[in-house]
């Protein structure tokens, strides 16, 4: 403008750090297993990551693979100094960040063997997004996946009242973003009970600003690029750069099995993107998770997409369960077993499901592989609950500490400087607890636990200063 740089809405405001387990190349070579498509090997795998941010997906992907290849590219220069400072303190030489706009970056052509864009595609203009899919399909090597993440209509219709409201409150009526929750609670609060749908959708996003920050409420409500598009668009748009769908990187989004017996019926003759726009109808989503692999190669293939996913192949794979027995130790002669994680409990009565579920309890962290009289069985109940993970990769996770214990060096930057730590398996985990983030930074290996005692004896003395210093202390 006038000569001058545009300021970068990023650069003033990063996005939060977040890793996504389902834009993992792991996740993606199961769900193109499941498909039918044989997708490149993960252990060597090079990955791109564009629009990476400060590197929260990329960096512990870096640290859990170490011989693949991975390249963030951001317009950002400052969420990419970020990142570039957070590998170099974690030692990762793996990992490259690009300081540039996907439209100018030069990377060569099909030398990716999984592209991901995760919250990039409806966040630029029309013009951008379609030259966003014009250089995943020119990067991604020839049997590789792409994952594109966006927000989609018709679920997206129903928040955006929210973000008009905002857009709205900030620029006319003075409200800061920090405030975002406060204000569509009020609103919410002034609307007529009559209009029950609104109230709901102003609540849904309310209660999503509850879990997030005002970063998120900036570049997700109040930013001018935001555009959500019925996935028949994107797909279209895809199929214009010459890339074809494979699957959800969250398969239960969108899976027929899961549809309803009615639908399921209609979207079998159908063409495998008007399936997924009757999906989106019926299912009223307002996030996608796309997977995409190339033209050429789908018709060299002669590959088809399948409408139901292939039990057979989620047989040859490994499976982590977050799942432990409710009643701790198991009851052969009941019918019906209690199993919880995830946030879930389970009923689980085939007797073979059930024994594999507690192999699998005390396998945990670690996967084993899927016991192939029971593959139905927990093909079903990954499809219903999502607390079994299948694998085609298993990251080198210790079941039990060494004598010196070392934990994964992306996680110990974020323990040690804040932000989301991400596990092996590429989950976040929550760890409010300060003392359990002091001795997470401090597993670099070179101490005991007895050592490790003393150094957490310092943070000990630390704290009584501190809560002594704040008038907390009574003796
Ligand atoms: C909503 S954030 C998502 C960040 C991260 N992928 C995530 O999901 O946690 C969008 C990111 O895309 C980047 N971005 C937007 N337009 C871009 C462009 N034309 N070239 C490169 N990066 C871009 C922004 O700087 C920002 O970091």
């Amino acid at each position: 403008v006038n000569g001058q740089a545009v300021p970068d809405l990023y650069d003033s405001i990063p996005y939060t750090d977040h890793a996504y387990a389902e834009a993992h190349p792991d996740r993606l070579a199961v769900v193109a297993a499941l498909a039918g498509w044989s997708a490149p090997g993960i252990t060597q795998a090079r990955v791109l990551e564009v629009g990476c941010g400060r590197g929260g997906n990329l960096l512990p992907m870096a640290s859990q693979l170490p011989e693949a290849t991975l390249v963030g590219v951001d317009r950002s220069s400052r969420q990419i100094e970020y990142a570039r400072e957070v590998a170099r303190a974690a030692g990762l030489r793996n990992v490259t960040f690009l300081s540039d706009s996907f439209e100018d970056a030069a990377l060569a052509e099909s030398s990716f063997d999984f592209v991901i864009a995760h919250g990039v595609w409806s966040w630029v203009a029309p013009a951008t997004r379609r030259e966003l899919v014009r250089r995943i399909a020119r990067w991604l090597a020839p049997g590789g996946v792409a994952y594109v993440s966006f927000n989609v209509l018709p679920g997206w219709y129903a928040r955006a009242p929210s973000r008009d409201w905002l857009r709205f409150a900030t620029a006319r009526l003075g409200e800061r973003p920090e405030g975002a929750r406060a204000s569509l609670e009020w609103l919410r609060g002034c609307v007529s009970h009559e209009l029950g749908a609104y109230r709901h959708g102003l609540d849904d996003v309310a209660r999503r600003l509850a879990e997030t920050d005002s970063a998120y409420v900036v570049h997700e409500h109040l930013a001018d690029e935001h555009h959500p598009e019925t996935v028949e668009v994107f797909l279209a748009e895809a199929g214009a750069a010459g890339l074809a769908y494979l699957g959800d990187a969250i398969p239960q989004t969108t899976a027929l099995e899961l549809l309803g017996g009615q639908a399921a019926s209609r979207a079998e003759g159908l063409a495998p993107n008007d399936v997924q726009q009757l999906v989106d109808f019926v299912r009223s989503t307002a996030f996608r998770r796309t997977l995409l692999v190339r033209e050429d190669e789908r018709a060299r293939r002669g590959w088809r997409w399948p409408a139901r996913l292939d039990v057979g192949a989620f047989g040859s794979m490994r499976v982590a369960s977050r799942l432990k027995p409710a009643g701790g130790t198991a009851k052969p002669d009941a019918k019906v077993e209690v199993f919880e994680g995830a946030g879930l409990s389970v009923q689980v009565t085939d007797v073979g499901a059930r024994a594999a579920l507690h192999d699998l309890a005390r396998a945990a962290p670690k996967a084993l592989r899927v016991p192939p009289e029971t593959a139905h069985e927990l093909f079903d109940l990954w499809l219903a609950t999502c607390a079994i993970d299948p694998h085609v990769h298993e990251p080198p996770l210790a079941a039990a500490p060494s004598g010196r214990p070392v934990a994964c060096p992306v996680a110990r930057w974020h323990a040690a400087h804040g932000g989301p730590v991400t596990n092996l398996w590429h989950h976040e985990v929550v760890l409010v607890d300060e003392p359990v983030r002091a001795l997470l930074a401090a597993l670099d290996g070179t101490r005991t636990a007895a050592e490790l005692a003393g150094s957490l004896g310092s943070y000990v003395r630390a704290g009584l200063r501190l809560l002594a210093d704040s008038a907390l202390i009574l003796g």
